[in-house]
C-alpha cells in the first residue's frame, strides 16, 4: 500500500531503502524508480528476525550516512521491530523524522496507549509523528482508504511534519466501516 509513497520519496530525491521478504516485488520496486532522482536500497529480510533488520539496515546506514527519514508500517507480529528501526534513525545532534503509519484501531477512543509514545519520545535521536489510517465517509456510507489515498496521504503527512495526522477520518469513531 506504501509503494507510490516510496516512489514519491525516490522522486524527492531520497536514496529509499525498503524492506519486504520477497525479492521479485523489491527487484520491480527497483525498475520502477529508474531514472528518478533518488533510488532504492531494496533489503529483502524478514522484519520478525529483529537481529537481521538491525544489521541490514545498520548496513545500509553505514553505506548511504544516517536515515533523515523513517516511514514505518510495521504488522502487530513483529512488536519488537518498530522500535529497532527507530534506534538506527537519526542522531542525538541530527535527530530524524520518524512516520509511523498506524492502523485506525490506534484512534479507538476507548484504547489509549500512551505506553507506545512514551516509548519513541524517550529517544533523543527522533522525532516521533503518528500516522493514522482512518477511514473516508461518502454519500451517507463509510469505506476504507484505497492504497493510492493512503499512499498520498503518507506523503501529505511527511510534508506536514505534525506530531499526528489522519489520512481520511476517525471521527466520529463509531461510523468506521
Ligand atoms: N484504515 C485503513 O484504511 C487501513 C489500515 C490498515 C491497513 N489497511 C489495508 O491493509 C492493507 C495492507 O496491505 P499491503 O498490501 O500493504 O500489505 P502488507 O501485508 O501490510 O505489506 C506491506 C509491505 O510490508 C511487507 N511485509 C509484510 N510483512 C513483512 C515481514 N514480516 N517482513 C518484511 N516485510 C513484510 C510486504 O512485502 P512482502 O509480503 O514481500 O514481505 C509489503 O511490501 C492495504 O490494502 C490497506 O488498504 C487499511
Amino acid at each position: 500500500m506504501l509503494r507510490e509513497a516510496t516512489l514519491g520519496l525516490v522522486r524527492q530525491g531520497y536514496v529509499v531503502s525498503v524492506v519486504a521478504r520477497r525479492q521479485a516485488r523489491l527487484d520491480a520496486l527497483v525498475q520502477a524508480a529508474a531514472g528518478l532522482p533518488g533510488a532504492i536500497h531494496p533489503i529483502a529480510l524478514d522484519y520478525r528476525e529483529t537481529g537481521t533488520l538491525t544489521a541490514r539496515l545498520a548496513e545500509a546506514r553505514d553505506r548511504h550516512g544516517p536515515f533523515e527519514l523513517a516511514v514505518v508500517w510495521i504488522h502487530s507480529t513483529a512488536p519488537a521491530a518498530p522500535l529497532a528501526v527507530a534506534r538506527l534513525v537519526g542522531t542525538p545532534d541530527r535527530p530524524g523524522r520518524y512516520f509511523h503509519v498506524l492502523g485506525s484501531a490506534t484512534a479507538d477512543p476507548s484504547r489509549p496507549d500512551p505506553d507506545r509514545q512514551a516509548a519513541f519520545a524517550a529517544l533523543p535521536n527522533i522525532r516521533y509523528r503518528e500516522v493514522i489510517l482512518g477511514f473516508v465517509r461518502e454519500g451517507g456510507r463509510s469505506r476504507w482508504l484505497t492504497n493510492e489515498e493512503i499512499s498520498a496521504g503518507v506523503l501529505a503527512a511527511v510534508a506536514a511534519d505534525q506530531p499526528r495526522y489522519i489520512v481520511g477520518t476517525v471521527d466520529p469513531w463509531h461510523l468506521r466501516p
